[in-house]
């Protein structure tokens, strides 16, 4: 995916006013030190190493970036941006205290990029990278793929979000070979078994732990293939004792072993203080300065860290903490159990598919949970037992006239009919509304949803869609 940069110039003034007013479009990324940081900064602004530099600036959000770094430090800066010249240098830093106090800030440059377009970024030119994020459980989930060959694999998808991704998959035009988990999750039940199923993909994960989606056992040092290039799973015990940190091409995908400026706890699942400090000290801290860390998780919105950095600030595990200290840190947490833990374990020892009561995962649009046509074709042609009715809400000749319906579709017409088999059905039940368009079963859903539905969704499209893409019709 190619990030292009369009040329913007912008004065202090004009970035000032868009900071004023809504700070929010703009990421400011502080490349100078800590001390200098603190003594004054844009608020909002986010303070990163150099050595962090190359990562931050290609993992940049879709929003205008102020880049501010010392004179000295710009060449470096402009380095990591590559050979593009497609961007401005403001030099006018010093009106920012003009424009509003105590912001001070002598020589202080800043380049203004403005990324037209950046879902995601292309680490080096014969990789393909992405960071996605489930809110919920403030997970990240990556897909890592060969250029040439296209192969992929992605690591710790989340169920509720097993959509975008294999959207993303399909868009990049990836051929994914590997689902990864980096540890039984306890706070979100994983979406490998459904991306096994939907794509064939191999579900890969410790061999320490009996799963019965996995087909691929990992041991320690193990490698997997993607194109010319591996991927290599490392024991990292400790936050539980199947943790496994995967490598590939100079970059770590820690899971919860390693979190930025942090570590997964480690008081349940196997869980051991101990352990985790020796997996981050002996395995990633041994790992080359430079090696970027993708952490399984971060609540504070970072994205990326380095092992040198994490050596050296680390609170917890960094270079300055004993591992009795870093034992004594963990037991004194006390952390509530998460939400999820009593189903996401039992769920995730099944591959995350058994026990997840929910088939279908719709997109909500406009507060209105909705599902594509393809969706509830593979659902009818997968889950047959499973529950999910289908009604159609048209009128009686539309369901057995051109259009015809879908297989084990039932008929009840929006109106009173519909209110009436809503006002006295399960709330809990999964239902897909299906019409002509679109229109009609989007009113449907509206009104499950008002009367409490939780599992209701509309059919985008309609029959005139599920008929133009030739899926099966029954017309008596
Ligand atoms: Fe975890």
């Amino acid at each position: 995916m190619e990030t292009s940069f369009k040329t913007v110039k912008l004065t202090c003034e004009q970035v000032y006013n868009i900071w004023a007013t809504e700070p929010e479009l703009l990421q400011i990324l502080d490349f100078r030190s800590p001390a200098e940081f603190s003594q004054f900064h844009i608020p909002g602004a986010k303070n990163i190493s150099l050595a962090e530099a190359p990562f931050a600036l290609r993992n940049l959000q879709e929003k205008l970036a102020v880049v501010i770094v010392q004179p000295e430090n710009e060449g470096t800066i402009v380095e990591h941006l590559g050979p593009r010249d497609d961007y401005v240098l403001m030099t006018q830093c010093q009106r920012w205290p003009e424009l509003r106090q105590p912001l001070a800030g002598h020589g202080i440059q800043a380049t203004i990029l403005n990324f037209q377009k950046n879902i995601g970024a292309d680490m080096k030119n014969d990789i393909i990278f992405h960071q996605l994020f489930e809110p919920e459980s403030s997970t990240y989930t990556y897909i890592i793929a060969d250029k040439k060959t296209k192969e992929a694999a992605i690591i710790d998808p989340v169920l509720e979000t097993v959509e975008r991704d294999l959207k993303l998959v399909e868009e990049l035009g990836l051929k994914l070979l590997y689902v990864l988990d980096t540890h039984v999750h306890a706070d979100h039940i994983t979406g490998s078994g459904i991306i096994k199923q939907r794509t064939g993909a191999k579900v890969a994960l410790s061999a320490e732990v009996a799963v019965p989606t996995v087909d691929i056992p990992l041991e320690d040092g193990q490698e997997l293939i993607l194109g010319d290039k591996k991927i290599k799973a490392i024991e990292t015990p400790g936050h539980t004792d199947t943790c496994m940190t995967f490598a590939f091409e100079g970059m770590v995908f820690t899971g919860d072993a390693l979190l930025i400026r942090g570590c997964g706890r480690t008081d349940f699942q196997q869980g051991s203080s101990a352990k985790l400090y020796d997996s981050v000290h002996e395995k990633l801290f041994a790992l080359p300065d430079d090696t970027i860390v993708y952490p399984g998780h971060d609540y504070r919105g970072q994205t990326s860290s380095s092992i040198g950095v994490e050596k050296q600030f680390n609170p917890r595990l960094g270079s300055t903490r004993s591992k009795d200290e870093f034992v004594k840190i963990m037991s004194e947490l006390k952390l509530a159990h998460p939400k999820k833990i009593h189903v996401a374990v039992p769920a995730n020892l099944a591959g995350g598919l058994v026990t997840s009561s929910l088939v279908m995962h719709p997109q909500v649009v406009d507060g209105i949970p909705e599902v594509t046509c393809q969706d509830v074709d593979h659902c009818v042609k997968t889950h047959k037992g499973a529950k999910v009715r289908l009604i159609d809400v048209r009128n009686p000749d539309e369901f057995v006239g051109e259009y015809g319906h879908i297989k084990n579709a039932e008929l009840v017409i929006l109106g009173p009919d519909l209110t009436r088999f809503l006002e006295a059905g399960d709330r809990e039940e999964e239902i897909v509304f299906i019409c002509r368009s679109g229109g009609r079963s989007g009113s449907a859903t509206a009104e499950s949803l008002k009367l409490g539905y939780k599992h209701t969704m509309n059919m985008v499209g309609g029959m005139i869609r599920w008929n133009e893409l030739g899926l099966p019709v029954e017309k008596k």
